[in-house]
């Protein structure tokens, strides 16, 4: 652990200073994201080394040296300005992992947009509500997703240039435009936009229990931790080839899919495919990958397909393996310890925090089970659920929180500041997430504190799912709630009362579940819909998911003294 240091030492007297000396920042200075990620590498010797290799879902491979991202993402930033697009504008980009998807997060911060990354798998209603939420100006899409957004393009009045990377011979429509990244006369030199540490950067939208999905809002400072964490806690070295298995329309896939890797000169694999553990193995044996950041739903999908596919494979590149977005079960652990030779590290963040906050450090002993210990820089605790004060007693359960000043950290919920206060109890900002820790100061996880489901790592809002079914005409009301799942860990589950005039039948159930595939996205579809007469409410008319979640799950129902009908 030379390289890094171990997690004692590093965490006397850590300051994020080590961070911006690394990085040749000095308070004050302009710092630009897009630039550390490609220019800096560039002029520190890095220009020819291999910063993207890229295979598709037919095994065709194509590579990006780190001078062809920055020459690639002048020539995006260089057609967005001349497009007459400006800085602070939103630019989101909704395509599948593609290398325009990559290379367009780097050219809309070198130009100053706010880059609004959003999951291709979305459709019509979930694409709108972040899109005229954050009154986006500008999409930069793929051909095959054109009929989403010309569903909703009317009703989003701040949607000027629709800008499709494969448009070829297709015939466009008003507002849209083509963009062939590498067929455009390449921009060798472009005047970056000076932005500084509290320049918003990347707009990433999360779910919580109310309301609809709420903007994230990072700044360029957020480089900062994500450089540093990406270093320490992923153990990124300078002969690592790197993969990330994230979609850059979730943070994952932008602070460590993208910025962690690049700001640190890494050779990085992505691969534009779904799950397939054999697909998966044959490409970490063919790109020689070293050093991979995965899922919890993932490795439990290897583990089903067990150690002999393993074996089938030469995986002896592999050096370090971490884990986030769900928990870690033991198992699991022990499972990549026999599979891998090592164990997966579980590491635990938000989409709000911006980076790493509590990982089981490089060289630290893995408990499996337990997130491990906060990083250096990064105050963690639990707080009693109802005084919000630091618990002492070890093993007790409470809700995790951060003191707030780690230079990731979100600087608002975009146009929410309501939302953004609700965050923050006596000073420490809360996570939402319960926990326990254990005398040594790992963190276990225990669950979340909110109604937010929890599907194979991807948050999911239930307010978003209701919102959705009351638009089927069959539907009077419902309440969408987590189920428990052997591989997600979580699945969507919706109770459904019908309006009069509407039978139970399966059709009908199928029907619902494919209006809200269709409307929102395939992770936010019910896996099962059970019609009820009514749903348990309080006296003031709130739906009680919790009570409806407790039964799902056989745990207790708790206080139910608020309930309407008992
Ligand atoms: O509930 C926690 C869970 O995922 C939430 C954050 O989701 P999101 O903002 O989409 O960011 C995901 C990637 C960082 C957390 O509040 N979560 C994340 N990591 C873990 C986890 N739950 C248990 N163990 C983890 N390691």
């Amino acid at each position: 652990m030379s390289h890094i240091g171990s997690y004692e030492n590093r965490i006397k007297d850590f300051n994020w200073s080590l961070s911006e000396q690394e990085l040749g920042y000095k308070a004050g200075d302009k710092i630009n994201i897009g630039w550390y990620c490609s220019d800096r590498i560039c002029k520190l010797g890095k220009a020819g080394k291999k910063a993207l290799i890229w295979e598709d879902f037919q095994g065709n491979v194509k590579e990006y040296t780190y001078d062809d991202i920055r020459v690639l993402s002048n020539t995006i930033a260089d057609y967005l300005q001349k497009r007459g697009i400006q800085t602070g504008q939103r630019v989101c980009l909704f395509m599948d992992r593609i290398p325009e998807l990559y290379i367009g997060f780097i050219g809309v911060l070198k130009m100053g947009g706010i880059v609004q990354p959003l999951f291709s798998a979305f459709r019509e209603e979930s694409l709108f509500t972040r899109l005229n939420n954050a009154e986006t100006t500008a999409i930069i899409t793929q051909k095959k997703l054109l009929p989403t957004i010309r569903k909703i393009r009317d009703q989003l009045p701040a949607l000027q240039h629709i800008i499709v990377v494969d448009a070829g011979d297709a015939p466009l429509k008003e507002r849209e435009v083509p963009m062939n990244m590498e067929g455009m006369p390449r921009v060798e030199q472009f005047d970056v936009f000076s932005s500084t540490a509290e320049t918003p950067s990347v707009l990433h939208y999360t779910s919580g229990t109310t309301g609809q999905p709420k903007g994230a809002q990072h700044v360029h400072y957020s480089l900062i931790s994500q450089y540093l964490t990406s270093k320490w806690v992923l153990d990124l070295q300078d002969n690592d080839i790197y993969w990330c298995n994230a979609d850059p329309g979730w943070v994952t896939g932008t602070s460590y899919g993208i910025i962690g890797p690049w700001s640190n000169g890494i050779t990085q694999a992505v691969l534009d495919s779904g799950f397939n553990a054999d697909r998966w193995y044959s490409f970490i044996e063919k790109h020689r990958i070293t050093n991979w950041y995965s899922a919890p739903t993932a490795i439990r999908l290897l583990m089903k397909e067990g150690t002999e596919l393993v074996r089938k494979h030469d995986l002896s590149c592999l050096r370090h393996l971490s884990s986030v977005g769900e928990p870690l079960n033991a198992e699991a652990v022990i499972w990549s310890q026999e599979a891998f030779g090592k164990p997966f590290h579980d590491t635990y963040w938000q989409t709000e925090t911006g980076c790493i906050v509590v990982s089981n450090y490089p060289g630290m002993p893995v408990k499996p089970g337990s997130m491990g210990k906060p990083f250096p820089g990064i105050t963690a605790t639990v707080l009693d659920m109802k005084t919000y004060e630091p618990i002492n007693d070890v093993g007790k359960v409470g809700l995790i929180a951060l003191r707030p000043g780690w230079p990731s950290m979100i600087r608002c919920y975009w146009n929410n500041p309501e939302g953004y206060k609700n965050k923050f109890k006596n000073g420490w900002y809360l996570t939402g997430d319960r926990s326990s820790i254990d005398k040594e100061g790992y963190f276990w996880f225990v669950g979340r504190d909110d109604d937010v489901i929890n599907t194979g790592g991807h948050l999911v809002g239930p307010f978003e799912i209701e919102s959705a079914l009351l638009e089927h005409p069959a539907v009077a009301e419902s309440a969408a709630v987590a189920k428990p799942d052997k591989v997600n860990m979580e699945v969507v589950k919706a109770f459904v009362a019908l309006k009069p005039g509407y039978d139970v039948n399966e059709d009908l159930e199928l029907e619902i579940m494919n209006f809200i595939r269709k409307r929102l996205s395939p992770l936010a579809m019910p896996q099962e819909i059970e019609f009820v007469k009514s749903l348990p409410k309080t006296r003031s008319g709130k739906i009680m998911r919790r009570v409806l979640r407790a039964q799902e799950f056989g745990e207790p129902i708790g206080d139910i003294s608020t309930l309407e009908n008992d």
